[in-house]
């Protein structure tokens, strides 16, 4: 996780990127959602964040679900211009987020 005004110019300073990348072995045992759930909670907890955003291709439904498990929900979809095409990048981008508020009530219902 990493502050959205590293990556994005005019981003809220209070704003945290999440993303993912494990390798193919490691896939599928629940790591990547464990440890966005975990970011998150130390992000909103200590770190000061006010809001999680994280993008991923529309049709990387794995990551997605990730997102939805961690408690982000979709925002907006949208194309970026790719210097190369890539699979699936016809169909666009997908945006979630997630805000502290939010995630406090997800976290005392036990949701998240
Ligand atoms: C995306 C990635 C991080 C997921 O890691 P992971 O540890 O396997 O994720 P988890 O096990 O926590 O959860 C994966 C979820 O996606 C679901 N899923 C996996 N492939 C899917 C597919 N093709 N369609 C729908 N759901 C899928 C799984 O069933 C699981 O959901 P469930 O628990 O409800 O069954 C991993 O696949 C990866 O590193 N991919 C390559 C890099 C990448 O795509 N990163 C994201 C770029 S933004």
């Amino acid at each position: 996780m990493v502050p959205s005004s590293a990556a994005r110019e005019g981003a809220s300073p209070d704003e945290a990127e999440l993303g993912y990348r494990l390798r193919k072995s490691a896939w599928g045992k629940g790591y990547a959602t464990e440890g966005s759930r975990a970011l998150i909670r130390k992000g909103f907890t200590e770190f000061g964040v006010r809001r999680v955003v994280a993008e991923t291709m529309a049709v990387n439904l794995a990551s997605r679900r990730v997102m939805e498990k961690a408690g982000l929900t979709l925002v907006r979809s949208f194309h970026r211009p790719w210097p190369y095409p890539i699979e699936g990048d016809d169909l666009g981008d997908v945006e979630y987020a997630l805000n502290r508020a939010d995630w406090e009530r997800q976290d005392r219902t036990g949701h998240c």
